[in-house]
Order: C-alpha cells, then structure tokens, then sequence
C-alpha cells in the first residue's frame, strides 16, 4: 500500500479532509528530554548523572560536548513553554530527571521537585495537556555506582521514585510514562556501550532490559494508586528491518532483526514472555526472571508510546544474526538514517495483527536532524517539512487501517544535545543557538501553527 501521492505532494500539513489529524482529540504535541535541554547540572540539589559521567569522559560524545549547559531550559523554562503556544500545539512530552528529584537515602529534594511543579502547572494553566516519562536515561549516578540496571533492586528505587512523583503531581498529568525506550537503555547502554553507562556485553543487555521492565511493571499500580485519573503506559523505540533480498536467510534476519527491536520489549509487555528467538540471536543470553516477574511486567496499560525514525535494510551474516547493508540512492538525514515512513505505517499495523492486548497508541517521537542555518532571520527546514508530513500521512493511514493512534509528537520541540552526537545534529522545529540561547522559529514550526490555527478555527467553526 503507497501512500496517496496527493497527501506528499499538497501544501505542507494541509492534510486531506478526512484525515484524523483534523480532530479536534487528536494530539499533536512536541516533546523534549530532562538531559537534553535542562542544563544546570549542579544547581539546586541535583546529583550526578551516569550521563554527567559518561559525556565528561573524552571519546564518548562528539566534539565532547555535555549537558553541562544544554538549552538552559532549567532558567530558560518560562519562555521555553511559550514557544509551545506559538506552535499552537495541544500536548508537550517532558521528562524528569531522576537525580534532581531524590537523594541516594530515597529522600526528596523539594527544590527540584518545585522546578517541575511549576513547570507542569504553567503547562495546565496553558491548557495543554501534559505527558510526564519517568526516566529518559538520566540514571542517578549513585544507582549506576551500586550496578545500575544490572541490579534488580534499580527496579524497586525506580518504583520508590515513581511514587514520589506521582504523589506530588497527582491530579496534574495527563499521561505518564514509565520509561523512554527501554531498548536503548539496555542494548546501548549496557549491549554495545554506546550509551552511558557504556558497557558491552550481550548478557548484561538482556539482565537490565529485564530489570528495566521489572520498574516499569512495579511502578504502574503505584501510579495507579497515587493518581488514578491519569493515563499510564511506557514508550518504546521501534525499528523497521526489511530484507536484503527474498532469500530465506535474508528474510530470516530481517524478522531477527525485528524481534530484537521491537518482541524483545512489546512481547514481555503485551504477552508475559520474552521473545524465543531473541536467545537464538544471542545464545546463551536469558536473563535471570524470578516467579511473578512476567506478571509483574504485563500490567495492563492505558497507552502505549511508539518512537520511530529510520529503516533498515539488513541481511543474514551467516550465521544466527543480521548485518546491515545500507540502500543507496535513498534519502537520509543528518544522521544517515534512511527516510521511510512507509516502515512506521506498517510496523502499526503489524502490532496491531500481533497483540490483542495492544492498548491505544500515541507516538511519542518522530523527527529528524537537519544542519540548519539562521540565514537573515529564518531557518528553511524543507526536508523537516516533508519528514513530518509524509509520516503523519503514514500515521494516519494506520488510522485508517483500524490502528487505534490517539496523538503524534514532534521530537523536538528544540535543538538539544543528541546523546552520543551531541549538538551538532539538530532536531528542534525551533533552532537553538548555543552560544546566545536564542531561539529561532524554523519554518517547519510556522507550518505546524498555522495548520493548527486553521483545525482550531475550523473544529469550533458551526458546522
Ligand atoms: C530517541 C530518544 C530521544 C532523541 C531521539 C532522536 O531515541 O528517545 O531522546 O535523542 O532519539
């Protein structure tokens, strides 16, 4: 199934009327990450992150950049959520950093908790509404120092930090996610060493993805209990692997692929058991699972949080596994990654087929990084422009397929400091010049308003 050529090709985000991206309750927001834009890293309390440590570390991040500074959204934050309403969009995705929060003893820091206090109640009075994840990556230090993620009880702080938050915000947030893409946590962090905090082993990925399930299974009926009224679900990363060629072995890898980005995590969620498959790719590699653990993971969800990017084009290495062989001739971003938003169309239907426990869906990330310029004034994002549209074009013929996709983030709503890439490459719809912390509309961002402006008006307009 192609996407209709009229949606791509017509006026930027002047999507067909019977699309679902003109409801009124259907969410278009942006989002952002604690780590990514708060700089002030050693203001009011907070404690080290693993990713304090692991960017201060020469090697690790690109041109050595930290989150040292970042956008300075921790002084910057009024302004910041102003910009929110120049886009005129409904929701905005935050997460709270961990380490500003709570202490090693578990005891609360109040001046970090006022930060986000006031930060989610500026975004009530503004209306929006507010999707609130626990942990986007900034593991306090102090936790990594005890084993991190390979210590299960990581699992149970997180479910202690979990109802700290949730007691002090209840009644506040619209959705709250446990975690931010389990996947990289476990597979960069712990798997190849990518992320902090840095290690590689096959083994250790498989222990700490189970542990981060494990926090994410403990906290949801703390969430529950603390703030009843809100929406709980988790946000997952997922990938699309296509075959080299329609071999067996090719087709083989390409779904192995896809087992270990995607079943790796949706089936322990959605069906109480880890993939089988996954061990055929690491042999050898099954974590320790102590009874009631599946239980415990497969706790209902009110939503789930779908990320996706990029494709890739992989084929059998001969063995048990995959290896990547990138397609020529296609279109890419900044970051190499291949434009293919018919892979996140199909990869929602396909779960859809796969999970009859598959709750509503929203996609919590879908962006891409450009190299761009403020020339007199103004940033020219096309390739943003059409990034976005087509993949809403893609989201909506999901919709259309009986997906049931509930809203759709922007990430991000500013530059920010891309993990392991750090500030060069540029996701923001609004540009951010590091060294003044000017912000700068791009036109990707006019777009957006002006298309929202125009649902408004015609979503109240008498019919
Ligand atoms: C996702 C992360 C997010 C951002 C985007 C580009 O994996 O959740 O923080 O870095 O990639």
């Amino acid at each position: 199934m192609a996407l209709d050529a009229s949606i791509v090709s017509s006026d930027p985000f002047s999507p067909p009327s019977d699309s679902a991206l003109w409801r009124r309750d259907f969410l278009l927001g942006a989002a952002t990450a604690s780590y990514q834009i708060e700089g002030a890293v050693n203001e009011d309390g907070r404690l080290l992150s693993i990713w304090d440590t692991f960017s201060a570390t020469p090697g690790n991040v690109l041109a050595g950049d930290t989150g040292e500074v970042a956008c300075d959204h921790y002084h910057r934050w009024e302004s910041d959520l102003d910009l929110l309403s120049t886009l005129n969009v409904d929701a905005y995705r935050l997460s709270i950093a961990w380490p500003r929060v709570m202490d090693e003893a578990g005891r609360p820091n109040q001046k970090g908790i006022d930060f986000y206090k006031r930060l989610i109640g500026r975004l009530k009075e503004k209306g929006l509404k507010t999707f609130v994840t626990l942990y986007h990556w900034d593991l306090p230090q102090y936790l990594e120092d005890r084993g991190g993620w390979l210590n299960r009880d990581t699992a149970y702080r997180f479910a202690d930090y979990a109802d700290l938050m949730s007691r002090e915000l209840s009644g506040q947030v619209d959705a709250w996610a446990t975690l931010n893409e389990p996947w990289c946590s476990a597979y960069l962090g712990y798997g190849n060493g990518h992320h902090a905090p840095g290690l590689a082993n096959d083994r250790y990925a498989t222990q700490a993805m189970h542990h981060l399930l494990l926090a994410h299974g403990t906290a949801v009926p703390v969430l529950r209990a603390n703030d009843p009224a809100s929406l709980k679900g988790i946000v997952a990363n997922v990938g699309r692997g296509t075959p080299d060629s329609n071999s067996e072995a090719d087709v083989r890898a390409a779904h192995l692929f896809e087992v270990q980005h995607n079943a790796w995590i949706l089936d322990p969620l959605l069906k109480k058991a880890y993939p089988k498959d996954l061990f055929e790719l690491w042999p050898g590699t099954e974590p320790l699972v102590l009874d009631g653990d599946m239980e415990t993971i497969g706790a209902p969800l009110d939503f789930l949080g779908i990320n996706y990017y990029f494709r890739t084009n992989v084929k059998s290495d001969g063995a048990h596994g995959f290896t990547e062989v990138p397609l020529p001739g296609v279109e890419r971003t900044q970051m190499g990654w291949e434009i293919h938003p018919d892979g996140l169309r199909d990869l929602l239907i396909g779960f859809n087929k796969t999970y009859a426990s598959l709750p509503p869906i929203y996609i919590t990330e879908n962006g891409m990084a450009s190299d761009d310029k403020v020339v007199d004034g103004r940033v020219d994002d096309s390739q943003r422009i059409s990034f976005l549209k087509r993949h809403l074009a893609a989201v909506d013929s999901a919709i259309k397929a009986g997906v049931d996709i509930r809203g759709y983030f922007i990430w991000s709503l500013l530059d920010n400091f891309e993990w392991a890439f750090g500030y060069e490459r540029r996701f923001g719809v609004f540009h951010v010049d590091y060294k003044t912390q000017k912000r700068t509309m791009k036109r990707s961002a006019e777009l957006v308003a002006k298309f929202l402006e125009e649902r408004n008006t015609k979503a109240t307009a008498p019919a």
